[in-house]
């Protein structure tokens, strides 16, 4: 029998220390335990977070939202089959159909559904990744990372103005070499900063470097002369994420340059990082506009030969979304985020819907996450080709590198840089 049997939920920590929600789902006599990540730059189009908003923690409680949950759902899932993803989401979604699971919020169905998976993996005696990749109908291959070096916007006061500068060890030929290859670039990234006069042991949200640079072109420079000092030049890359609804006020985008208040329009802002990748190593933009700004997107659609591009808010890993983009070829990947779909069926009929379309897939954390490592094996038993957690510092991103180390050691099969990314370098 391999029926969920039992659902327990409580209310957990992430790793900013905001409440969240842990589920542990029973499949007989085994059991396994997920956690909900949570985002800081969340988009409108994902499925909600729904927080109590009463005294505990400030508001930021869901013990209100578990006893709820626990009373009115739960009870419909006992029974369904563990590795029926489809039957789950079914089920969870005629209490909840709206897209942004704004009844309930995607929190607690999403640590549901990964427990589910976990649990399912544990019962049939097969490592988790070989679930998603019996699901998804893939090929398990280890992911190529890309790695924060630097932070900025919603992940670290607001340092510079981009979200993060990352680092891709595109040319590595193993997992162990990549990791090492963008330590190595951290650590020159750190002596750089730290001769600026920077403390370089204060870490952002996701464990990058940060500081108040004189603005975003600055930091990407250092990351690029932290790549030349590692003598990595043309082995290694530069990815952005803009993480542009953070900066846009409806109309303009509001940046920085040298402390100064800058207001660009749609093609001008796009114009300003088309101009970054013509100058540094840059080879994938993620949210180079903001979510709903259809003028910044159509003028992306022209350099999908040239870099990644690559939508997270604008998609929200929602299947109706990812393919209105596909129908205006207006970017080449997306980012994809469990706890933005909402359940992990619906995120993973979102990276099947994007590799027949041949977009590449970024299996993505958040900024707020746990000490859980199962993002790894969601990439690598999915194939999704690349995986971005944050980077090489805190235990709630080395859970994910370690994870990876490990199926590495297990020889589960490399990542194929000539598919993803060579076309960009
Ligand atoms: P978030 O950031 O988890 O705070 O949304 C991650 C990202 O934007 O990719
Ligand atoms: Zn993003």
């Amino acid at each position: 029998m391999a029926e969920i049997t039992r659902i327990d939920l409580w209310q957990a920590l992430d790793s900013r220390g905001t409440p969240t929600v842990a589920a542990r789902v029973h499949i007989g006599s085994h059991a396994a335990t997920a956690i909900a990540p949570s985002g800081a730059s969340t988009g409108s189009h994902e499925a909600l977070f729904l927080r109590d908003g009463k005294t505990s923690f400030d508001g930021l409680g869901v013990t209100d939202a578990i006893a709820t949950f626990t009373k009115e759902v739960v009870p419909a899932l006992i029974g369904i089959t563990g590795n029926d993803f489809f039957e789950l989401d079914r089920t969870l979604r005629s209490f909840d159909s709206t897209p942004t699971q704004s009844r309930y919020g995607g929190h607690i169905p999403v640590a549901i559904t990964l427990a589910t998976w976990l649990a399912y993996a544990k019962r049939a005696h097969v490592q988790p990744y070989e679930v998603i990749a019996q699901h998804v109908g893939a090929k398990s291959s280890l992911p190529l990372p890309m790695i924060n070096i630097f932070s900025g916007g919603a992940h670290a006061g607001r340092a510079i103005d981009l979200q993060d500068i990352l680092a891709i060890p595109t040319l590595a030929s193993t997992f162990q070499e990549g990791l090492e290859w963008i330590w190595k670039i951290r650590e020159e990234a750190k002596k750089i900063l730290a001769k600026k006069g920077f403390d370089v042991s204060l870490v952002a949200d996701e464990g990058g470097l940060t500081g108040k640079l004189s603005g975003d072109e600055e930091a990407i420079a250092l990351v690029a002369d932290a790549i030349e000092n590692a003598k990595l030049t043309g082995k290694a890359h530069i990815a952005l994420d803009i993480a542009a609804s953070q900066l846009f006020d409806g109309k303009n985008y509001v940046v920085h340059e040298s402390g100064a208040e800058v207001r660009l329009d749609s093609t001008s802002f796009v114009a300003r990082w088309r101009g970054w990748i013509t100058e540094y190593p840059i080879i994938s933009v993620e949210d180079g506009a903001a979510e709903d700004d259809e003028e910044g997107w159509s003028e992306q659609s022209q350099l999908t030969s040239q870099v990644q591009v690559l939508g997270d808010d604008r998609y929200a890993t929602q299947l109706n979304r990812l393919r209105l983009g596909i129908g205006k070829s207006e970017a080449n990947s997306i980012l994809i985020k469990p706890n933005q779909a909402g359940t992990l069926f619906a995120a993973l009929s979102t990276l099947k819907e994007a590799k027949a379309h041949r977009w590449n897939t970024v299996v993505s954390a958040r900024s707020g996450d746990t000490e859980e490592s199962w993002l790894a094996d969601l990439a690598t038993g999915s194939g999704a080709g690349q995986i971005k957690v944050g980077s090489t510092h805190r235990s709630e991103r080395t859970s994910k590198w370690n994870r990876l180390l490990e199926l590495s050691h297990d020889r589960v099969t490399p990542f194929n840089t000539e598919r993803a990314l060579n076309r960009f370098i």
